[in-house]
């Protein structure tokens, strides 16, 4: 069943016309905004024939339309106006149009929309057909010059400030630049204000424009931005090309950020950050954003995408980009799997369910539907598997190569990989299937040892298969780095890192000379986004836990002993591994390893990861069980390591003053998870005690979950709420931790009592996931057998649906594992996303995400 909504990318036709200069004027009113509109346009050479002007417009109320001067009668229909061809010129000629729209009654979020008493914009994908008539679309670039009208005393937009006065301002963007990359702002907004010189010796003014009240949480998105552009500088090469650079958070915001040239919109929970409101991982993400949206400067603005099904194009290359940005301001090994651990969560869950699709999906209903884990993160590996295979120097050649060709442009994946091929010489025709086929492959390993005189063979014999996804039944062979390394039975490595090319379905790798059996280290640093199958004993993985060189297979090794441990545990009815019990904790209090890796090391993998990996084994997996063997696998940890927790807790504890950097981060991290444990055992004592002590967020937040977790903590609930109920970002913490570690058959019943509450409120997108997200984050609490989470996920979601189709559609997620479960709990699930997709009027956005749902 196609929706008659589908676009194709097999239809892309360039556009009828060219604009070579958009002048706007916006005068704002909450209720009636009007908007002038001046196109330059001419017919474009491309496009040969005479062709209609087709402008995209919604929800905009026209008053007139003039071509060169005389006006027009025409009648917009409901998603745009029409000029027919014999009205137009085949010269250039210059269209006005002016309407008027309603900032006010805009809950949708896209758009020009009002949050607080201030005006913001959000056009990514396709949010300035809801401004004016324009042709929305990323391959039709202009120069922009805006003037905007109103009492406010901040009045922003993109490129550089032309002029202002008394109730105006007017602003250029020099850079041609697509219409979802267009941002205006308004507000009554103060500014942290800083200063950055390029290295060819341009001074920009950087602002993070804010409300007055948050002006002391400003400086950490400052710094991050600086070492962003200087890091961006030294890294690519890549200069900065305006006089100013502005930040606006704003509190009403779908996604976390945006990327308008010039004019950085975010969500103020990544933008605001001070010791006592902000955790370590919130200084992170807004670290990782802030580069993010920075460096979509040059690979997103100044090299767009042609079409969104191209979207991976600039995201995927961006996520990749910040992410080496993290390593290097951090560290890389804790980086990298802090990365695959997301991935995995979200991605491999995606990729294994009925929404997944390729990371260049070739058809959509609604393009919001399409920014997702697959597009963001498995777009990123794809570009860490292509410097992997040509190189750091061929990576540096390619990327010089594409900056340089495609500037000013909008490209395509075909655009990509071409400099890729002209740079290394490289053949990518079976590469790109990574881009067209959806789906997590599995790579399975067989070994062989001959022993010999001159030393003896080792041959790793790796298999891939890729299963099946929705409309994509049969899939080819990809090309699969897998970097290994060979350890001899003392621990000493033998064969460095070496990057195998999987490109058949079996392909064999021999190691000669080898003195004794190597004990092998495959997919050194998570070199691809497969699932790697072997079986391997316990005690092998306690070795690579103990010896491994690789920091990320020495961490995998104690992740995949834990994952087994509680798969038996689950699905065999089998008691805590004594492998498990022993190496891990020697890991965990081996002082010279890095607190934060040590920290990760602790993390039993989640109850959904433990679904996901039951059911690729063929099991249903019984998510009461899941949360009660990791809760017995954890409380075991927790005895055994009893003895040491206390001392380890008080060497992590820093007196001196708060710093956010990650040494200091990585310490408050492994004490958190510590203590964490210690809860197990003492009936919360040190958790009260931390919870009183703590000067800072993450260890406010980190006490508080470790007495939640245990059934405690409602003193420190009250006394939360009472300090905090003035901090909305700092109350969503609030919210969501009760919801997640509430017992399964409480989980509804709390998410229901705290959606009664005057300051649940539920239009804002940061609340609305703060309390619905984290319903359907409490694995166990959200497949409650009496399907209450279910029915209150769904209520919650048609609630939202005629208001912000897009939030909606993307919390929608929460269902795409259903058919994992039982058969009852399949039938609860498929109830509520029938009844979600019955509803009277449900928006494209929710129908397409429901409708697949249920289809895969
Ligand atoms: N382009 C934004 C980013 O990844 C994400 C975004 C998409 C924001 C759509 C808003 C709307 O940086
Ligand atoms: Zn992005």
């Amino acid at each position: 069943m196609t929706d008659p909504r589908t676009v194709y990318l097999s239809d892309y036709r360039p556009y009828s016309h060219l604009v070579d200069q958009v002048d706007l004027t916006v005068r704002l009113a909450p209720r009636a905004t009007r908007v002038d509109a001046r196109l330059h346009l001419r017919p474009n050479p491309a496009a040969r024939g005479r062709h209609v002007l087709r402008l995209d417009g919604e929800d905009l109320r026209l008053v007139s339309v003039r071509l060169d001067g005389t006006l027009l009668d025409l009648t917009p229909d409901d998603t745009g106006l029409t000029v027919p061809a014999d009205l137009l010129p085949e010269a250039p000629f210059v269209l006005e149009t002016t309407v008027e729209i309603s900032p006010e009654t805009n809950t949708a979020l896209e758009g020009l929309y009002m949050s607080k008493g201030m005006y913001c914009t959000q056009c990514e994908a396709e949010g300035f057909r809801k401004i004016t008539f324009y042709p929305d679309r990323p391959d039709v670039m202009a120069p922009f010059k805006v003037r905007i009208e109103s009492d406010l005393p901040v009045l922003l937009s993109n490129g550089n400030p032309v002029a202002s006065g008394p109730g105006w301002a007017e602003w250029h963007d020099p850079w041609p630049k697509p219409a979802y990359l267009f941002a205006l702002v308004a507000g009554d907004l103060v500014a942290h204000r800083d200063s950055f010189t390029t290295r060819s010796g341009h001074a920009v003014d950087l602002a993070v424009w804010v409300r007055a009240a948050d002006i002391d949480r400003c400086a950490y998105a400052m710094d991050s931005l600086i070492r962003s552009m200087k890091w961006d500088e030294q890294t690519y090469g890549r200069e900065y090309d305006l006089d100013v650079f502005n930040i606006v958070a704003v509190d009403d915001f779908n996604m976390g950020a945006m990327e308008n040239k010039g004019l950085n919109i975010f969500n103020s929970k990544l933008v605001l950050a001070s010791p006592e409101t902000a955790t370590d991982d919130d200084y992170a993400r807004i670290e990782a954003v802030i580069a993010h949206e920075y460096f979509h400067n040059w690979t997103g603005n100044r090299i767009t995408c042609r079409d969104w099904f191209q979207l991976c194009l600039k995201e995927g290359l961006t996520v990749f980009r910040d992410q080496q940005f993290s390593g290097d301001m951090r560290s890389h090994a804790v980086k990298r799997i802090e990365d695959v651990l997301t991935l995995r969560a979200r991605q491999f869950r995606e990729d294994q369910g009925p929404l997944a699709h390729p990371v260049r999906p070739e058809s959509f209903v609604e393009i919001n539907n399409f920014y997702t884990a697959t597009v963001y993160e498995k777009g990123a590996e794809i570009i860490g598997m292509l410097k992997r295979l040509v190189g750091d120097d061929g990576y540096a050649r390619a990327l010089d190569l594409y900056f340089d060709r495609h500037d000013g442009h909008a490209a395509t994946i075909e655009d990509w990989l071409k400099v890729f091929e002209d740079a290394t010489g490289r053949d990518l025709t079976q590469f790109k299937r990574w881009y067209s086929e959806a789906g997590t492959p599995r790579v399975t390993v067989s070994e062989a040892w001959n022993p010999g005189p001159q030393g003896g063979t080792y041959t790793l014999t790796l298999t891939q298969v890729n299963p099946p996804t929705p409309g994509q039944p049969d899939k080819g062979a990809k090309v699969i780095p897998v970097a290994v390394g060979l350890l001899n039975p003392n621990g000493d490595e033998v064969v460095p890192t070496t990057v195998l090319e999987l490109t058949k379905g079996s392909q064999s790798f021999r190691f000669e000379g080898l003195a004794a059996r190597p004990i092998p280290s495959i997919l050194r640093g998570f070199s691809a986004p497969v699932v790697l199958e072997r079986a391997v004993s316990a005690q092998e993985r306690a070795f690579l836990l103990a010896h491994d060189t690789d920091p990320f297979n020495r961490w995998e090794a104690g992740r995949s002993l834990a994952r087994d441990m509680l798969v038996a545990m689950v699905a065999k009815g089998a008691g805590v591994s004594p492998a498990w019990a022993e190496a891990l904790p020697q890991l965990v209090l081996d002082d010279s390893l890095d607190p934060a890796f040590r920290a990760l090391a602790l993390r039993l993998p989640a109850e959904d990861d433990i679904a996901q990996t039951l059911h690729a084994a063929g099991t249903v997996p019984d998510p009461d069980a899941i949360r009660a063997a990791r809760r017995a696998a954890a409380t075991a940890l927790a005895q055994r390591l009893a003895p040491h927790l206390p001392g380890l807790i008080a060497g992590l504890t820093d007196s001196g003053p708060f710093t956010a950097d990650a040494r200091a981060a990585g310490r408050r991290a492994l004490k958190t998870a510590a203590l964490q444990l210690l809860a197990r055992v003492d009936g919360g004592a040190a958790a009260e005690a931390a919870y009183a002590a703590a000067n800072n967020m993450t260890e406010e937040v980190g006490a508080l979950a470790a007495l939640l977790d245990i059934g405690k903590g409602a003193a420190e609930l009250a006394r939360f709420e009472t300090r905090w109920s003035g901090n909305a970002l700092v109350m969503d913490k609030w919210f969501a931790l009760q919801v997640a570690l509430a017992a399964p058959d409480q989980a509804a019943a709390v998410t229901r009592r705290l959606t009664e509450r005057p300051d649940f409120d539920w239009k804002n997108p940061n609340r609305f996931r703060a309390v619905i997200g984290a319903l359907s984050g409490n694995h166990a609490g959200f497949h409650h057998a009496g399907g209450d989470g279910y029915r209150t996920v769904a209520d919650w979601l048609l609630k939202l649906d005629p208001l912000n189709p897009q939030t909606a559609a993307r919390m929608s997620t929460a269902f795409e594992t259903w058919r994992r479960y039982d058969a009852g709990r399949q039938a609860l699930a498929q109830a509520e996303l029938r009844r979600i997709l019955a509803a009277p009027g449900l928006s494209r956005d929710l129908s397409e995400m429901a409708g697949r749902m249920l289809a895969g």
